[in-house]
């Protein structure tokens, strides 16, 4: 089966990156085959959110400083400013939010953790930690599965309140819905995905998807 791309959904009006590169969407693959092992299913994880975090960064400012080299003195490129944030949506955001720190081990590390009132099904917050400079920082929201959207939202927007004002959103797959109901809460925050897939089910699956990611990443089912 295609996948639709963004030329496949142009009733998404957000900036919205799907990342191509033939190693993210290969290590995909692997990812949604059902006979992956924990283990492979969680090493691969953490290279593909690798290579994410290599294009979510592409644009990160840079300044000169001045260093000796065991020849001469030169004015040599280094990121400005202060580190990026990666704040991980509990508890699957965690197999992203490693890979990305093996590519930028000296980030911030957020957490947000959210469930849905069954009665209600408003997303409800039972646990942040967020640093306390979040403000000066670029912030990279992950989840793997953006899926209705409403838990994304939620946390964006509980980010928003703490103060940040620099927001990423990243995850390995998400369908036209959710990605309608993020980018619409909001349009300033770009989104990063390595797919957009066909459609949720019943149960709010993504399809075809690779299942549940936070099972496949702890091996919990
Ligand atoms: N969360 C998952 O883990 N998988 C889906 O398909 C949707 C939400």
């Amino acid at each position: 089966m295609e996948v639709p791309t963004m030329t496949d959904a142009p009733h998404i009006t957000g900036d919205v990156t799907v990342i191509q590169h033939p190693l993210v969407q290969h290590k995909l693959t692997l990812m949604r085959q059902k006979h992956a092992s924990t283990g492979e299913f969680r090493r691969l994880a953490r290279e593909i959110s690798l290579l994410m975090a290599y294009e979510l960064t592409r644009d990160l400012p840079i300044e000169t400083t001045e260093i000796e080299t065991p020849l001469e003195t030169m004015q040599a490129p280094i990121l400005a400013g202060k580190k990026l944030c990666i704040v991980s949506i509990l508890r699957a955001g965690d197999g992203i939010m490693e890979g990305m720190l093996d590519l930028v081990p000296s980030a911030r590390v957020g957490h947000i953790g959210l469930y849905r009132d069954p009665a209600t099904l408003v997303p409800v917050e039972y646990y942040l930690k967020l640093p306390d400079d979040i403000a000066e920082r670029l912030v990279i929201v992950v989840d793997p599965m953006l899926a209705t959207g409403h838990s994304a939202a939620a946390a964006l927007s509980r980010l928003k309140q703490a103060g940040a004002t620099q927001l990423r959103f990243a995850c390995l797959l998400t369908v036209p819905q959710g990605l309608r109901v993020l980018t619409e809460a909001h349009p300033d925050v770009p989104v990063f995905t390595c797919s957009i897939d066909r459609e949720l089910d019943e149960h709010a699956y993504i399809r075809p998807g690779l299942g549940d990611a936070g099972d496949r990443l702890y091996g919990t089912k």
